[in-house]
């Protein structure tokens, strides 16, 4: 997000990988015998790319046989799926540094212990540890695009569970009209969070419609390995048609509201980062157009679709709020 700092498109970009060659090459440094360095660096492409690969790891991660799982073919790109350095060395996680190389501080994340509270308007509020959760989901594999509001994207094989899956396990109350979403709080291992300007933990928030979209993903994988501590392991959301600092990372904080949260952003620069942030090329950022993005490793600009493409799945859920800044 800029606020200061720099921009997404002003950043160097490498070479998009389709993803069968991505598959390809995995299996030629399993061959190789590299499987280990795979599995230990978490790099993938990273070596045969030339690149430091930095201290890009899974550590001991438990969860790492539930990978790769079956991919959910219905959902289907329209191009290639971007190169695994790409996307888990260009990222946004403002608790570690507000620039675009944080995977090397985010390093220091420790996702074990890691326990998801489930509290507000449910049934029962708890607590459960992540492998319990990942024992109790049934994990998929998904092809999304993804959607800066910065204007640059990426096209992501996430694995993880439908946001549904774990709505129903929360058993929420009918008056829940919310599903709020917060990020760790921890400043001596996340120091972004020492600077007490920012509206700390990062929180996130969709209605319930949104919530039980088939769409809205909670991803725990990314490139069928564990998803990486700087891409938000061990939870992270993933709403595709809206701009990407919807899907909050790392999450440790589930609540059921009757009423609307003020979100990071929102509450940070309302004027430009709105509630529902649902992806318009129609509709500009107050400072730059939203009319085209740079596809991450792709060869310049393509042209933005209403919703990222998604209308087909997410357009109905906001008929009659025409008066909402759907769009910001
Ligand atoms: N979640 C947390 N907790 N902190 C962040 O700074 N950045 C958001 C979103 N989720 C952010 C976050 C933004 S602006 C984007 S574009 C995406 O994460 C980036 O995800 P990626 O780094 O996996 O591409």
């Amino acid at each position: 997000m800029p606020i200061g700092s720099r921009r997404g498109w002003e950043m160097p970009e490498a070479v998009a990988t389709p993803e069968a060659v991505f598959r390809d090459r995995r299996a030629l440094l399993r061959a190789m015998g590299m499987g280990g360095l795979i599995a230990a660096t978490g790099a993938g492409a990273l070596g045969l790319a030339g690149c430091d690969a930095g201290p890009v790891s899974y550590e001991d991660d438990p969860s790492a046989a539930l990978y790769p799982v079956t991919r959910n073919t219905r959902f289907a790109l329209d191009r290639a799926v971007t190169d695994e350095m790409q996307v888990t060395t260009y990222n946004n996680f403002y608790e570690f540094g507000s620039h675009k190389s944080i995977y090397r501080a985010a390093q220091a994340l420790k996702l074990r212990p890691w326990a998801l509270r489930i509290d507000g308007l449910v049934e029962t509020p708890r607590t459960v540890g992540i492998d319990e959760l990942l024992k109790a989901m049934t994990l998929e594999e998904r092809l999304y695009r993804h959607r800066c509001v910065e204007a640059w994207s990426m096209a992501v094989p996430w694995t993880g569970f439908p946001l549904r899956a774990l709505v129903d396990h929360a058993r929420p109350l009918g008056s829940a009209k919310y599903v709020v979403m917060r990020t760790f709080m921890d400043p001596e291992t996340a120091k972004g969070q020492k600077q007490g300007w920012y509206p700390w933990p990062y929180t996130e928030a969709l209605t319930m419609a949104e919530a039980t979209n088939e769409l809205a993903f909670i991803a725990t994988g990314l490139y069928g390995k564990p998803i990486l501590k700087q891409n938000g392991a061990p939870l992270r959301l993933v709403v595709p048609w809206k701009y990407g600092f919807k899907s909050v990372k790392s999450i440790v904080h589930l609540t059921f509201a009757e009423t609307r949260p003020k979100t990071f952003w929102e509450e940070i620069q309302p004027r430009e980062y709105g509630f529902w942030a649902n992806v318009n090329p129609a509709v500009p950022h107050p400072r730059w157009s939203q009319a085209t993005e740079r596809v991450l490793g792709g060869d310049g600009r393509v042209k933005t679709q209403l919703f990222n493409g998604y209308a087909d799945h997410v357009a109905d859920l906001y008929r009659g709020m025409e008066g909402e800044r759907l769009y910001a």
